[in-house]
């Protein structure tokens, strides 16, 4: 088996023709290219958290907190990273987190291709935003034998959430994840610094004016006039929902369910109670509420009350190091978010391949070095607080 870690050698190898890695493998060195390549404005969006920043800054710093002991005498030559998702087998624990303006960050500006052109190359799961350049039929398309899930923001017109989440399952979409932190924008000075929203100038908001049930309940079409399809989608974006509104999302498809957003123990088991088939522990990378609270320190409790449901974790994720920690506290697949979105930014789908098997090399390293050849020998005692 193809052990992830190789990435290393075919750079090294490539050094001594003189080539070096077009773009660097460590986090804080992409971001900061990223940043001085991208309009301000899109870098500022990207970058941004809610308020001052203080748990977006957290959720990375967090995983610091934990250590992964070493073992020795392992003979870890041979390692094992796939997984069962759903009953979809994957090669890695890893997937591609929802980001509304992905498609925005590629050069082209169709980043939503570019990220399932990369998921394919990979076989790594994108997540496919309800906020989206192009429509979830062209995104999933692209996706070719790798799978896809469908974020839904829901609608408060149930109809249009309910032609979405039908669309996303013609169009082949394994799962829907329904983010529920994101009915309304989080305070984030870094838009409100500049009066940016993308969505206001009628960006990423292809599948709206694709639906046919969104665009019945317009006068005019989007085509013919912008600014009320804009306010139309305004009105019906963001729905605070309630438990009852969860039956309801459950009787609309027999696919994999995966609410994202739980933080809490008692909305875990809720959640699952009421038929999900999948938990999501995330505070949306630190953007939407500035509430204090690490997301890596809140994956253990979801992971004790979920059972045997999936858990999947975001929020924070910068490295292999850090996937490891979040797999050793119990999640069974971890979401990168930023990161990919800087490698898309500086070099297309090269850049997110790039991103994302530097995170996996780093990984099986870690797995290597410290002898955990398995993910199942990743627990909770494979880490100890340094603090
Ligand atoms: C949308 O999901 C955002 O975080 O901006």
């Amino acid at each position: 088996m193809a052990h992830y870690g190789n990435y290393q050698t075919e750079i090294y190898i490539a050094g001594l023709s003189g080539r070096l890695p077009k773009l660097p493998v460590n986090f804080r060195d992409i971001e900061a290219r990223a940043h001085a390549a991208m309009p301000p404005e899109l870098g500022d969006y990207v970058a941004g958290g809610c308020g001052n920043e203080h748990t977006q800054d957290i959720n990375v710093t967090a995983f610091e907190r934990w250590g992964v002991i070493p073992r020795m005498f392992v003979g870890a030559d041979k390692r094992d990273m796939s997984i069962e998702l759903f009953g979809l087998p994957l090669p890695t624990p890893i997937f591609m987190s929802p980001i509304g303006v992905i498609g925005l960050c590629a050069q082209d500006g169709h980043g939503e291709i570019a990220a399932a052109r990369a998921a394919r190359h990979l076989g790594i799961p994108m997540m496919a935003s309800t906020l989206s350049v192009d429509p979830l039929e062209k995104v999933a398309s692209e996706l070719g034998d790798t799978p896809g899930f469908f974020q839904l923001y829901t609608p408060v017109d149930r109809g249009v959430a309910e032609s979405l989440v039908h669309r996303a399952e013609t169009a082949g979409f394994k799962g829907i994840v329904v983010t529920l932190d994101t009915w309304i924008t989080g305070w984030r000075p870094r838009d409100l610094n500049r009066a940016n929203f993308p969505q206001f100038h009628g960006h990423i908001l292809s599948n709206y004016f694709s639906d046919p049930v969104f665009r019945s309940s317009l006068p005019k079409s989007p085509e013919e006039d912008l600014p009320a399809a804009v306010q139309r989608w305004g009105s019906i974006f963001g729905n605070p929902l309630k438990w009852d509104d969860l039956t309801w999302l459950r009787s609309l498809t027999k696919l994999p369910l995966i609410v994202k957003g739980i933080c809490h123990p008692d909305d875990a088991r809720r959640a699952i109670d009421m038929g999900v088939d999948g938990i999501f522990c995330s505070n949306h990378g630190g953007r939407q509420a500035n509430g204090g609270l690490a997301a890596i320190d809140l994956l253990p409790g979801i992971v004790d009350a979920s059972g045997k449901t999936p858990v999947l974790f975001d929020s924070g994720v910068r490295s292999g190091t850090d996937v490891i920690k979040a797999l050793a506290l119990g999640a069974t697949a971890v979401g990168i978010g930023r990161p990919y979105a800087y490698g898309l930014a500086l070099d297309g789908v090269d850049g997110i391949v790039h991103v994302l098997r530097s995170i996996l090399a780093e990984a099986d390293l870690l797995m290597a070095v410290d002898g955990y050849p398995r993910l199942a020998d990743l627990t909770r005692s494979s880490l100890m607080a340094t603090r």
